[in-house]
């Protein structure tokens, strides 16, 4: 069942999105090379509460973290620990937080201080695969129509879209339907109406789209061992344009209307 938000709960989600995306943000900036990814978990910690939020990860299924950091090969889910992120690393960062009740959910990828020319440009495919997807994000199109930009996108430049997870409505809880998947499943999908808040989230593998998970039951990694990148925004389908949720430029405002 698909759940339609009205104003007032698209005030909260602009809210609770726009606090994910100021969070995303500053965790960004924390990310050196020497950090731990415990001390980011506990940075993103403080900056949620800063931000009058709870985190929408931790204790979800039992996860133990505040956000997910995946370094490298990782792809989603990773959890924090001792490991010292290097030069070089490619760190992903998902991000999601409740507030007034609903959830926003974004994610990032970022270089720790540099990294390879294969590495950016899976960043960068990745990026730009995410807004192809939030370009058909508009009323009347299908989910379908989402997941082909993005599958196209992404092996047009010679990359592959994880199959095992999907990108989702998001709302008062964080898994909800439709799923939105990075691929033409061809299965007959939902129709966008304005009102549907998704979690689109590509993750984009730079060799083969093979994934499994690591014996801590959460970190998803390629089998390949070759990196991997994840975008992800938290989207309002209206009349007209897709709206992004996720974006930290008018927190205040969001934050005084809510
Ligand atoms: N943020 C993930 C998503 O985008 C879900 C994380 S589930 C958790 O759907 F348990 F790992 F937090
Ligand atoms: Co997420
Ligand atoms: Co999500």
């Amino acid at each position: 069942m698909i759940v339609l938000k009205n104003e007032r709960d698209q005030d909260c989600m602009r809210a609770a999105g726009a606090i994910a995306a100021t969070v995303l943000d500053e965790v960004c900036t924390f990310v050196a090379p020497g950090v731990t990814t415990k001390d980011i978990d506990a940075f993103a910690a403080s900056r949620i509460k800063h931000h009058g939020a709870r985190s929408a990860f931790l204790g979800y299924r039992k996860y133990p973290c505040h956000l997910c950091i995946s370094v490298n090969e990782e792809v989603v889910h990773g959890l924090a620990n001792q490991r010292r992120v290097q030069f070089g690393d490619i760190v992903s960062l998902d991000v999601g937080v409740y507030y007034h009740g609903l959830i926003g959910d974004t994610a990032r990828t970022v270089a720790v201080g540099g990294c390879s020319p294969l590495a950016q440009k899976l960043m960068a495919v990745t990026e730009r695969a995410l807004y192809e997807g939030i370009a058909q994000a508009v009323s009347g199109n299908r989910v379908q129509d989402i997941s082909r930009a993005i599958q196209q996108y992404v092996e047009a430049n010679g990359f592959s879209v994880v199959r095992e997870f999907v990108g989702h409505g998001v709302g008062r809880t964080m898994h909800e339907d439709p799923q939105v998947p990075n691929y033409v499943d061809g299965k007959k999908s939902a129709r966008l109406r304005p009102g549907m808040t998704l979690a689109i989230e590509p993750m984009v593998n730079a060799g083969s789209a093979a994934v499994r998970v690591l014996n801590d039951g959460w970190t998803v990694v390629s089998q390949d061992g070759l990196p991997s990148a994840h975008f992800e925004h938290t989207v309002l389908i209206t009349e007209a344009e897709p709206e992004i949720l996720t974006c930290c430029d008018r927190i205040a405002s969001v934050l005084r209307a809510s």
